[in-house]
């Protein structure tokens, strides 16, 4: 007994180490909306939540419940609007049927550790979320079906350590991230070794501030954000690494990487470890940049789509790209001007080598799974529930 009560707080904290530091009192700051730069933005997307129906409320603003039963399902059960933060670990439900009149969580919610959870159907009023939706750690998971109505969240959408994620189609009606760039937070999709697409996000209309997209060993393209530039999608940090099967970024299009959305707001990009990427074109408009890392990308041969760039800052590294020899397209006076550089390592005979290392490993850490808490936690909880 006393065992299991030390240890269950202690997997908590170990399972959502990141998440209670991400959370820090984001809702009051969203309550009062700071005059914000954006105006500059050029897309129209709304900056505050879809209306939902009245209905029941229930939670408690900057509480966190945690239902890990059909039985404290109940509790919230009719509830429309929840008002603090909402934690999923349900042990035997594949799905989350009983979650259907759940139209808002004004804070985050986070789905996570449900050893039996398939599909997230049940939640299909859920409209938005007032600071994070998270959804990881989900062994069996297979799809996000179930969120087609989801369009808003106020900071951001984190959907990582899936071992059995195949498809992001369910969020066809996401349009809306982190919209007054207010948190350093955005779209963020990684760990998730069976996901084969991004098939699923053509609604997007804003990604404030991060779009980060890592360890998908199995994405071939990013085919499915919308691509055209006139969408214009603002952003500010880009990070694109150990996608090992990434050919090319053109469907990044539809972003526009902006220099600046407030005082000092500087794009910073991480391409890198991407065993086959070739290219950067797609990259969008990309003026100013602060902080790049471009390394390891042995077939990467064409940075041209950085000749956008009017602004460099540093620290800039492009290392160990062994096929990258031309440079020609990048503003050589700016280029010249940063202090802390690290351009050119061209020599293509190393590259296959690169490449094939890469790809190795990449098919290795897909075989690990990432988090021993995703396997221990639910026991853990199990015994919990046992013992008292
Ligand atoms: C959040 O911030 C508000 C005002 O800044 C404060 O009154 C409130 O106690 C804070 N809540 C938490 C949980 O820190
Ligand atoms: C961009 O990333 C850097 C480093 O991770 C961070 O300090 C900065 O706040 C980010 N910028 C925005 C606008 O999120
Ligand atoms: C980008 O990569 C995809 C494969 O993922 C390929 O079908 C497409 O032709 C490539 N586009 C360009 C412009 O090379
Ligand atoms: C870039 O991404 C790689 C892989 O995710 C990471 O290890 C590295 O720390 C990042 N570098 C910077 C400067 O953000
Ligand atoms: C090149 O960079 C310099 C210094 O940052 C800038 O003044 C100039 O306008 C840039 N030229 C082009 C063609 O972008």
């Amino acid at each position: 007994m006393h065992l299991i009560a030390a240890v269950v707080p202690l997997l908590a904290l170990f399972t959502t180490g990141v998440v209670g530091q991400a959370n820090k009192n984001q809702t009051t700051q969203a309550a009062t909306p700071q005059p914000s730069a954006t105006t500059a933005a050029p897309a129209a997307f709304s900056t505050s939540p879809p209306a939902v129906p009245n209905g029941p409320k229930c939670g408690k603003l900057n509480e966190w419940e945690t239902i890990t039963t059909s039985v404290q399902m109940e509790k919230i059960k009719g509830c429309v609007v929840y008002m603090g933060s909402l934690k999923i670990t349900l042990i035997g439900n594949k799905d989350l049927t009983g979650l259907e009149t759940l139209a808002r969580v004004d804070q985050s919610l986070e789905i996570t550790v449900s050893p039996d959870l398939e599909t997230l159907t049940g939640l299909n009023s859920l409209v938005s979320v007032g600071d994070k939706l998270f959804i990881h750690e989900n062994p069996k998971l297979v799809n996000l079906n179930g969120l087609e109505k989801f369009s808003y969240a106020s900071s951001g959408v984190l959907i990582y350590d899936n071992p059995s994620l195949t498809s992001i189609s369910g969020l066809s009606a996401l349009s809306t991230i982190n919209p007054k760039f207010e948190f350093p937070f955005g779209l963020h999709i990684y760990r998730n070794p069976k996901l084969t697409s991004l098939q699923g996000l053509g609604a997007l209309k804003v990604v404030g501030n991060a779009l980060e997209l890592h360890h998908l060993p199995l994405v071939t393209s990013l085919q499915g954000f919308p691509t055209s530039p006139s969408s214009a999608i603002p952003l500010v940090n880009l990070t694109i690494t150990s996608m090992a099967r990434l050919i090319n970024v053109t469907e990044l299009s539809g972003f526009r990487v902006l220099s600046t959305t407030g005082a000092g707001k500087f794009a910073k990009l991480n391409i890198s470890a991407n065993a086959v990427l070739t290219s950067l074109d797609g990259l969008g408009g990309v003026s100013a940049v602060q902080g790049v890392t471009i390394d390891n990308n042995p077939m990467l041969s064409s940075i041209k789509a950085l000749t956008s760039v009017k602004s460099w800052a540093g620290p800039v590294s492009f290392t160990e790209d062994w096929s990258l020899c031309d440079y020609s397209g990048i503003n050589v006076t700016a280029k010249a001007a940063v202090k802390d550089a690290a351009f050119g390592t061209c020599d293509p005979s190393k590259a296959e080598a690169a490449s094939k290392s890469l790809l190795k490993e990449s098919a290795a850490s897909s075989l690990l799974p990432h988090s021993s808490a995703m396997y221990i936690a639910p026991l853990v909880a199990m015994l919990s529930i046992l013992a008292y």
